[in-house]
């Protein structure tokens, strides 16, 4: 198993423990460099995470303005709608602290996919201020993985999952019969830490797959940084099917 796991008995407890190490790695960054930058995923599970960061309990201890927020994956809808990653983070994180417009980056689903991956693409490569070829180093990548395996927006069978040049690609998604818009591999793996969270007993088997076996069948076995950080959050239910559950 690459990186670190930690276990939780429940999942509002594995939610707290990612926002408290989000929260520390947040302003380590800020404390060496003035600033920080955070990808954040989509899913319930890191929704729990951005409430309890944007709670009385947490929202103080983070100096939101030296934070550049940026999205792994939307969906292609306007962000009014219930689909949309950034509305979901806007009600559970962004309505809750001070943080400057400029420093939330926000992908443009309601523009039509290739655009807005290009854009964002642009955007990031700006901030970052990335010569040709370079690529990203977020402070913090938060993921989930679906029960088939995928991460961000990257699911199985999609050429998008050997990408190594672009940062950002547009997808379509069959089983949704949606468009997408995601972060590559290549912008994941360079992350300094990389963040999962796995919770519900309907993520038990593929979280063993994805932990323990090296078969490269699912998207999220990728993970992988290649000189950060891997830390894995999960709760009893979720690591309920590996084979070397580390003691509680
Ligand atoms: C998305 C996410 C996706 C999500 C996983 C886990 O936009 O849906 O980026 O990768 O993190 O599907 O979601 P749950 O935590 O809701 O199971």
């Amino acid at each position: 198993m690459k990186g670190r796991l930690d276990v939780y008995g429940a999942t509002p407890d594995l939610a707290r423990g990612a926002a408290e190490r989000i929260t520390v790695l947040l302003n380590d960054a800020i404390t060496s460099r003035g600033v920080s930058s955070f990808a954040l995923s989509g899913g319930s599970t890191p929704r729990a995470v951005y409430e309890f960061l944007g709670s009385d309990e947490f929202r103080l201890r983070v100096d939101w303005n030296r934070v550049h927020l940026f999205w792994g994956d939307e969906r292609c809808v306007p962000q009014s709608m219930l689909e949309s990653n950034y509305r979901m983070v806007n009600e559970a994180l962004l309505t809750k602290v001070s943080i400057r417009e400029s420093n939330v980056h926000r992908i443009e689903g309601e523009q039509k996919p290739k655009d807005a991956a290009m854009a964002y693409e642009q955007e990031i490569k700006q901030l970052f201020e990335l010569k040709k070829g370079q690529l990203p180093e977020f402070d913090v990548m938060l993921l989930g993985i679906g029960e088939d395996g995928h991460t961000a927006s990257l699911f199985p069978g999609s050429a998008a999952i050997q990408e190594q040049t672009r940062l950002v690609l547009e997808v379509h998604v069959e089983q949704f019969s949606a468009d997408r818009i995601t972060m590559t591999f290549a912008v994941i793996n360079n992350a300094v830490n990389v963040l999962v969270l796995v919770s519900g007993r309907s993520k038990a088997s593929i979280f063993q797959k994805v932990l323990e076996e090296e078969n490269h069948l699912y998207p999220a076995q990728l993970i992988n940084p290649t000189s950060g950080h891997m830390h894995w959050f999960a709760d009893i239910e979720a690591a309920s099917q590996l084979r070397t559950l580390p003691h509680l």
